[in-house]
């Protein structure tokens, strides 16, 4: 028989994986420590789920609903289940200190991943009995519509545990990548953070706009990543390939890295010039509708993902 799966913690990121389990045709069980956010929860998941079957992203929104069940003990969301995934506040003592309760209430079995940003599991699963069944299994906001996941085991996490989460997340739909091991920030926010860094620097020196900083992404570079990545970009960006690149562009390149060898912090100026820019274009009462929006424009590109995976024949 197919277990149910455990979700703890129902914020955004949460929430949005009890979609990806449901979705996928699994039963849900949901806990929070808190009792509004389970109480808001039900009406969260509708307005998501009426939106995704708007863009023909799923049939049936009240069958999947339907296998989502909120449970007000942490045991019930994890006892008798195939898998966890943890979705607590990003503090080490928060994840800390539900790893020793999971760890009393869990089957020997069951393996337990955490939607961590940064914090590697090694910081919050040491010494605990099941140890070797805990890892970081990190997605995007939100989970069912970016599908990436880093797959990242602490030093004493099992290999079955990481074929487990692994071949899991390949089932409902997700994309798993292997960080080898622990890193800080993972692969996923390292990347963001290199581009982050330049950009608020060129900002700072005043060589560009944020405004056309982000429309280099959005109208530029973003336009190829959202079906290649860098080193497939470059293999394809000169006659020869990638080794081809490497020669052309490898000096540049170096000396870019060079220039930036001494990271400053982001300072309070340079936030507040920032802040303004930003809410002169988008004020700060408005976020939420954007961030519909931006729901909205991943929904329309999901659904056009999914057309030319299937034209593609993959
Ligand atoms: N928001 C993002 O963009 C994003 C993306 C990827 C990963 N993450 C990670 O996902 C995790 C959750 O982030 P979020 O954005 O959903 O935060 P959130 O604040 O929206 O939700 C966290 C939830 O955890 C609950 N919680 C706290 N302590 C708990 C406990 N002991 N038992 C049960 N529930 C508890 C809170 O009540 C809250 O509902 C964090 O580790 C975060 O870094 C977030």
């Amino acid at each position: 028989m197919i277990k149910p799966i455990g979700v703890v913690g129902a914020g955004l990121v949460g929430s949005g994986w009890a979609i990806v389990f449901a979705r996928a045709g699994r039963e849900v069980r949901v806990f929070d420590s808190e009792a509004r956010t389970l109480e808001t929860l039900p009406d969260r998941l509708r307005a998501n789920l009426r939106d995704l079957a708007e863009f023909e992203l799923i049939d049936n929104p009240d069958e999947v609903f339907a296998r989502i069940s909120v449970v007000d003990q942490l045991a019930d969301a994890v006892g008798e289940v195939d898998y966890v995934q943890e979705s607590v506040f990003e503090r080490t003592d928060v994840k800390r200190t539900i790893y020793e309760q999971l760890d009393d209430v869990v089957g020997p079995d069951t393996v337990i991943g955490s939607s961590s940003s940064g914090i590697p599991a090694s910081e919050f699963t040491d010494g605990l009995d099941h140890r070797a069944n805990y890892l970081v299994v990190h997605p995007v906001n939100p989970p069912y519509l970016v599908p990436v996941v880093e797959i990242v085991p602490a030093p004493w996490t099992s290999d079955t545990a990481v074929e487990k989460a692994t071949r899991l997340m390949d089932s409902v739909g997700q994309v798993p990548v292997q960080v080898r091991r622990e890193v800080s920030g993972f692969v996923l926010n390292r990347l963001q953070g290199a581009l982050l860094r330049e950009a608020w620097a060129l900002y700072e020196e005043g060589y560009a706009s944020l405004e056309d900083i982000d429309k280099t992404v959005s109208a530029g570079l973003g336009r190829r990543w959202s079906f290649m990545g860098p080193f497939e970009t470059i293999d394809m960006n000169a006659p020869g390939g990638i080794r081809d690149y490497a020669e052309r562009l490898g000096g540049l390149y170096l000396d870019i890295a060079r220039e930036r060898a001494d990271p400053q912090p982001w300072s309070k100026e340079l936030i507040a010039k920032a802040e303004a820019e930003r809410r002169a274009a988008l004020p700060l009462e408005d976020l939420g509708k954007r961030s519909q929006w931006r729901d909205r424009r991943l929904m329309a590109l999901s659904a056009h993902m999914a057309d030319r995976l299937a034209a593609d024949g993959k």
